[in-house]
Order: structure tokens, then sequence, then C-alpha cells
């Protein structure tokens, strides 16, 4: 069924190619539809899981198929195995309701028993006293602060100013990695209040992703009962304890994948260009960005760019902490083992990396307590980082709304570039890479939700297109015409 669809699909790129000019994106959309429905059905991928696993052999076959010779890069590191069972907290006995567990908490040591003692800050920037709860459980907070992004990001003129903006758990979330300064003072496990979040948004976040181990374990509430039962019994000095049952899988093993276009044109063989996304992820749209790729590999086999292109799915964003230092990024280890294809007598002179396609709008009620479907999507993240990327973006993208489709300036902001794009802005690579970023991108969902939900595939597929659009204009450029 599947070879069937793929070998139409290539006869149609094939007669699309001839019958039309190389700039007409090309689009399979039941072939996109699939490949939505594959990774929705998957569900969470983390780094190194078997559905993980099913995803980067699934893009390897794919490259074959396509005709491509597929080349890959191993990376070992012990996997801390999701819990399997629901992590537990108690309180003098008694189960306390989870609104979640820290990923990659608890290396050290999955639980821990102690007195629960308050640590509770007036504020976000303020530290808790860590060293109060030595040797016991501490309660600490943190919220969900509304953002300005306007100050947070870079944009370029043409993007409208943003409105103000609601919390992200992956930014709020950040403050967990204070599991650190707790483990060093002597604190046994530690109890997040997260305040100003509905459960809906709160539940499941797998935050903060990229943070390396975390020796002690940690979980966070959200709801107003736990809360309160839990302030009462730091108050009465009650004993609680935390368990988190997953197990550590040292010398687990990922890949990265990676097919290298010849270019035609002999006198632009210095040149390359690098499309990378990454291939893990925790939901249908965190992450699908090599749907993008694999299509665009179609349409370069059928019509081969003038530069050299690879085409990059890198393994192990869902985890870079423990594999690189930061500001670096999991495609840091590919640009590392690979100078020869960027930075040597070959030099990439773009590059573009596509993350969360099709993200459907979700918005909280807090009147209502609910989290919900808004009816439109996401704004598209579009970082470009040179003044003639961004001029061409805003050209070429199709459905490009003031309101939705944000072109920013990685270059100025206050927080770095999102997502895998910013090693190739790092390593001086020009590109445009698409990090569109929904609150819920970092969640979890339940066995048996169904994912595609949260995927607008039209909105998906004007990404697929217009990212096709802005490759083909760009092969088409001399490398000085992108700086
Ligand atoms: C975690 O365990 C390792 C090895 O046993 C040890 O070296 C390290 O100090 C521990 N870290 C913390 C924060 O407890
Ligand atoms: C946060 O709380 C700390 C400790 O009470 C205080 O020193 C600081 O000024 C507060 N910061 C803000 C931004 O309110
Ligand atoms: C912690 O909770 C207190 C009491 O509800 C609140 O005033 C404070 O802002 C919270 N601090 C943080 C860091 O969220
Ligand atoms: C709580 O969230 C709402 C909406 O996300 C936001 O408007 C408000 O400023 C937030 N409160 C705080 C203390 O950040
Ligand atoms: C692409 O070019 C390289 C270097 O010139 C060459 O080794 C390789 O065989 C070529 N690949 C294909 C598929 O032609
Ligand atoms: C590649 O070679 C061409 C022709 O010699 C030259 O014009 C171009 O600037 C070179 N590109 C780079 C990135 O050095
Ligand atoms: C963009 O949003 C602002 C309010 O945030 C609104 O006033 C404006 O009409 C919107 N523009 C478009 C083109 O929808
Ligand atoms: C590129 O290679 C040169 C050496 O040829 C090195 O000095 C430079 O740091 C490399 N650039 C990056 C971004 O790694």
């Amino acid at each position: 069924m599947r070879a069937a669809t793929l070998a139409g699909s290539l006869l149609a790129a094939t007669l699309a190619v001839t019958a039309t000019a190389p700039s007409t994106p090309y689009n399979d959309l039941q072939w996109i539809q699939s490949e939505i429905d594959f990774i929705a059905k998957l569900q969470a991928r983390l780094t190194g899981s078997p559905e993980h696993n099913i995803l980067i052999d699934h893009i390897e076959s794919e490259l074959k198929r396509i005709g491509l010779h597929v080349y890959e890069d191993i990376i070992e590191f012990s996997y801390s195995d999701p819990p399997v069972i629901q992590p537990v907290l108690k309180v003098n006995g008694q189960n306390i309701q989870l609104s979640g567990w820290i990923p990659y908490s608890g290396t050290n040591s999955s639980s821990a028993t102690g007195k629960l003692v308050n640590v509770v800050t007036p504020n976000i920037t303020a530290t808790p006293n860590w060293a109060a709860a030595k040797d016991a459980i501490a309660l600490a907070n943190l919220t969900n602060v509304a953002l300005d992004y306007n100050t947070l990001f870079g944009a370029w003129s043409l993007s409208a100013p943003w409105p103000p903006q609601p919390g992200v758990p992956a930014i709020s979330g950040v403050e967990f990695t204070n599991l650190v300064a707790a483990a060093a003072a002597g604190v046994r496990g530690v109890v997040y209040i997260w305040d100003n979040i509905t459960a809906g948004l709160a539940d499941d976040q797998y935050v903060p992703f990229q943070q390396a181990n975390l020796a002690i374990p940690g979980v966070y509430v959200q709801s107003a009962s736990a809360i309160l039962h839990l302030l009462d019994a730091a108050r009465s000095g009650t004993d609680a304890s935390i368990d988190l049952p997953g197990k550590r899988v040292p010398n687990t093993r990922s890949r990265t994948l990676y097919a290298i276009v010849n270019g035609t044109d002999h006198t632009l063989r210095n040149e390359t260009v690098i499309i990378n996304t990454h291939t893990d992820g925790v939901n249908a749209v965190e992450e699908n960005g090599h749907i993008a790729l694999l299509n665009y590999a179609r349409r370069l086999k059928a019509n081969p760019p003038r530069r050299t292109t690879i085409l990059l799915f890198v393994t192990g964003h869902m985890h870079y902490g423990e594999l690189v230092a930061a500001p670096a990024r999991a495609t840091d280890l590919w640009l590392r083992a690979h100078p020869e294809l960027w930075n040597g007598t070959q030099r990439a002179v773009f590059g573009s990396c596509v993350e969360h396609m099709g993200a459907v709008q979700f918005a909280e009620d807090f009147a209502k307590g609910t989290y919900e479907p808004t009816g439109g999507v996401e704004p598209e993240w579009l970082f470009a980082a040179t003044a003639p990327l961004a001029a061409l973006v805003q050209r070429l993208w199709s459905g490009a709304e003031p309101n939705v489709t944000r072109v920013l300036n990685p270059n100025t902001g206050e927080i770095a570039q999102s997502g895998e794009g910013l090693p190739l802005l790092k390593a001086g690579i020009p590109e445009v890479s698409l990090v569109t970023s929904p609150a819920w991108l970092l969640k979890f969902y339940d066995r048996g939700f169904d994912e595609r939900t949260l995927v607008d595939t039209k909105a998906l597929v004007r990404q697929v297109a217009s990212f096709e659009r802005l490759w083909n204009a760009v092969d088409g450029l001399s490398a000085e015409d992108l700086q």
C-alpha cells in the first residue's frame, strides 16, 4: 500500500518537474497525511526509545526508497526509561495527585523519603532556602509567568508587534533545574507547586528536556487541593515520599541519519546546504520536521539542486544536556564530526531547520479551568539570520500573515534561537528555521489520545510548500546574496 503510494508519487513528482517550472512546490497530500498518521500513532518518541527507533528506521527506508544513500552517526548515552508505572507522591502514607515528573530526575536515586519542608519563595527570582530542607523533601514553587515576546525576541521590521503572551511551561519549567542546587544542599527530593497554570496544560509536561541528569527525584503538583494538602503537611512537619519507578539503561544507542544529494553546478562544488530536523520528541508535532525533509528529498532526487544538499535527521535533541555543553545542541555533534561537509573545502552557504509543523493553537481559560483549541493555528516562529533571508522569507512564505508568520531575528532579542537551527547560526551559516512553539509542545498525551488533532494539515502542507519554495529560490542565488 505504502510502496504503491510512493511509486505513484515519484512518478507524479517526475511529471510535475517536467511539466512545470521547478519552483512550483510539490506535495503529495496523501503521503503527507500518512506520515502524520504514522507519528500520531507512535505517540511519544523519547530519545533512544523503541518508538523513536521505529521512526528512524522508517525515515531510513523512505530515503532508500527514494534512491538516496543513507549515512549514520551513532550516539551512546544512559537512557532514563520514563516511569511505566505512574510516579507516586505520598504524605503520611496518603497518595497526593501529581501533575507530572521531571525528566532525567532521580538518576542517582529514584525514590526519596523525609520530612516535608516548605521552601516556597515570594517570586521566581528568589532562591529557595534549600539548606532548610537538608536530609528532607523540599516543597518549592514556581509560576507560569506571562511573557513579552517583543523583548524576548528580535523581529525583522515586517513582523507585527506581539500581543501579551501567556506563560509557557518550556520557559517557566526551566526552574526545575534548581534540583541541582537542591541536591548540592543535601535535599533528598523536591515537590514543586506549579502556579498560574491549568491542569490541561501542566499535566505530563516533559520539561525541562534539555538538562543533563538530575540526581534527586522531582515531581510537580497543580491541583489546588493537592497544594493545600502539601502546605498543611509541611506546616506540621509530616513525612513525605517520592517514587519515580523508571529505570536507567546504560549504553543505549541512537542513530542520526543523513543523505547527500550532489549538486549539478560544477562551479559550486565548494558549496553545500544543510537542511536539518530532529527525530525524537513527545508528540505528533514535537517532532514532525522529517515530513518536509523527505518530501524535499523526493523533489531533489527528481530535480537535483545546483549545490550539494545535505538532509540531516538528528537524534538526541530531547536530551541534549547529557550529550553536549550549552549553548551547543544535538546538531553540534554532527557538525563536529563532519567539518569537511561544511567548514573545509566545501562550505555551507545556507542552512534550514524544520521543527513543529502545523501546530494547532490552544488557550487556557482560568475561570473555567480549561485548556482547549482556539480554532486557529499557532504563530509560526521563523528565524531568519540575515536581512536578505528575512526579505526572501517574507516574500515566499505562503499565507504570510503578520499575526501568524513571525519573521524573527536570532541575532537580537533576549533569548537564544530555539531548536536545532541554533548550531547552524552559531557556525556562521546563514539560516532560516521554523520553530513554532505552542505551550503544549512538550506534553505527553495519554495512550489512546488522537494526536492527529494537534496537527492542522493545511497549515503543515503550507509550511512544507513554503520551505520548498524558499529552498529552491536559495539554490538559484549566490552565496553573497544570502549574507
Ligand atoms: C550521583 O552519583 C554519582 C555516582 O554515584 C556521584 O558521583 C554524584 O556525586 C552523585 N550526585 C549527586 C548530586 O548526588
Ligand atoms: C524577589 O524576592 C526576593 C526575596 O524576598 C527580593 O529580594 C526581590 O527583590 C524580589 N524580586 C522581585 C522582582 O520582586
Ligand atoms: C509561591 O507561592 C506564593 C504564595 O501563593 C506566591 O505569593 C509566590 O508568588 C509564589 N512564588 C513563585 C516563585 O511562584
Ligand atoms: C498568569 O497567567 C496569565 C495568562 O497566562 C497572565 O496573564 C498572568 O500575568 C500570569 N500571572 C503571573 C503572576 O504571571
Ligand atoms: C557525490 O559526489 C561525491 C564527491 O564527488 C562522490 O564521491 C559520490 O559518489 C557522489 N554521489 C553520487 C550519488 O553520485
Ligand atoms: C566557490 O567557488 C566559486 C567559484 O570559484 C566562488 O565564486 C565562490 O565564492 C566559492 N564559494 C565559497 C563559499 O567559497
Ligand atoms: C493582529 O492582531 C492584532 C491584535 O493582537 C489585531 O488588532 C490585528 O487586527 C491583527 N491583524 C490581522 C491581520 O489579523
Ligand atoms: C572552521 O574551521 C576553522 C579551521 O579551518 C576553525 O578555525 C573554525 O573554528 C571552524 N569554525 C567553526 C564554527 O567550527
